[in-house]
């Protein structure tokens, strides 16, 4: 009887913790969650700009503008959102590579540059209409992105 329940219990226990494995790896939580959220709005707001660049669409200064409050939004909160703890570094699937605390204070670099280019693109915004002004000033400020990707985040697994 007693043998019973008890292996009833470690089958329970199994499925518990099978349960929560497929959830940790359908979606990332915590502070991983919180960076990789704004990482992901400033995707989808710049990708929007890239387009419209890219395919010669009318020029709507309302998406470069949009991208600019995301960048200046995500670019200043990012630092905190790396903070040096166990989860942080290590959880929840991060792409996060060990060299962002490695060297830390040019990964602080990195960031200072983005909000700077950030700030150059919102004063461009501020005092011209002229696309191919606002488009170079957004083309630098995007491509601290890809700089700091190649440093400091893993390559996608295929
Ligand atoms: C100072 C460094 C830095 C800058 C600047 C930066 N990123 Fe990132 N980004 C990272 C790191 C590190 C990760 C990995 C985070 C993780 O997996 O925990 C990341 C992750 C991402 C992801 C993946 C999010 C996910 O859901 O897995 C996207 C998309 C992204 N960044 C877009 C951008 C865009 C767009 C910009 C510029 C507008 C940008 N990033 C600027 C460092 C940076």
């Amino acid at each position: 009887m007693c043998l019973i329940k008890i292996l009833k219990n470690i089958a329970f226990t199994a499925l518990l913790l099978t349960c929560a494995v497929s959830v940790a790896h359908t979606g990332a939580t915590g502070i991983v969650k919180e960076r990789m959220d704004g990482m992901k709005d400033m995707s989808k707001k710049s990708k929007a700009v890239a387009r419209m660049f890219k395919n010669k669409s009318e020029f709507d200064k309302a998406l470069v503008s949009a991208s600019a409050e995301s960048f200046i939004l995500h670019g200043e909160a990012m630092i905190e959102l790396f903070p040096d703890t166990e989860d942080s570094r290590t959880g929840s699937e991060t792409r996060a590579l060990p060299s962002v605390w490695e060297n830390w204070t040019e990964f602080e670099k990195y960031a200072d540059k983005f909000n700077n280019d950030s700030a150059l693109l919102k004063d461009a915004l501020a005092g011209s209409d002229d696309p191919k002004l606002l488009k170079s000033a957004f083309m630098k400020a995007v491509g601290n992105c890809r700089e700091c990707h190649k440093e400091f985040r893993k390559r996608e697994k295929h």
